[in-house]
């Protein structure tokens, strides 16, 4: 009786640091686009936090934030210049990675 207390105990911790883990950065992003990106502070650029804010309002906010990613550039930041993919990320990791961004604001 008592090991399966402990279990519950266990599997809830599980759990609840899953949860914790849900707003780190996605392996691909770490690889990718972490050099310059964090969720919550600038680095070489705008946190990806800061990025939803600017999209809360907009319904379209993945796709516009899919296609930045893909062609790079200056977005209005003022850090400067983004390279296109980033580091390499391809049409798929960008369709997660912009989802995933659209979605930390709401
Ligand atoms: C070499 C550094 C670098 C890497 C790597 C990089 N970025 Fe950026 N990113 C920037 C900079 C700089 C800006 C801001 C440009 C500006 O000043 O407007 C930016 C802007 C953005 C924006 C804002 C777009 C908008 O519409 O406002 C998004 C989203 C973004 N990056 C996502 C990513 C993702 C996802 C990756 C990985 C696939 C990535 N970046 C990799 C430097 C980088």
């Amino acid at each position: 009786m008592d090991s399966m207390v402990g279990s519950l105990i266990a599997t809830a911790g599980l759990i609840i640091s899953g949860f914790a883990l849900a707003v780190d950065m996605p392996a691909e992003g770490k690889a990718k686009c972490g050099t310059c990106h964090a969720i919550d502070k600038n680095i070489f650029g705008p946190s990806f936090m800061a990025v939803s804010e600017k999209y809360k309002d907009d319904k379209d906010a993945a796709s516009k934030i899919a296609a930045n990613i893909t062609v790079g550039g200056s977005f209005g930041w003022l850090f400067g210049y983004m390279p296109a993919r980033g580091l390499g990320a391809n049409d798929s990791e960008i369709q997660f990675l912009s989802k995933f961004i659209a979605d930390l604001a709401k």
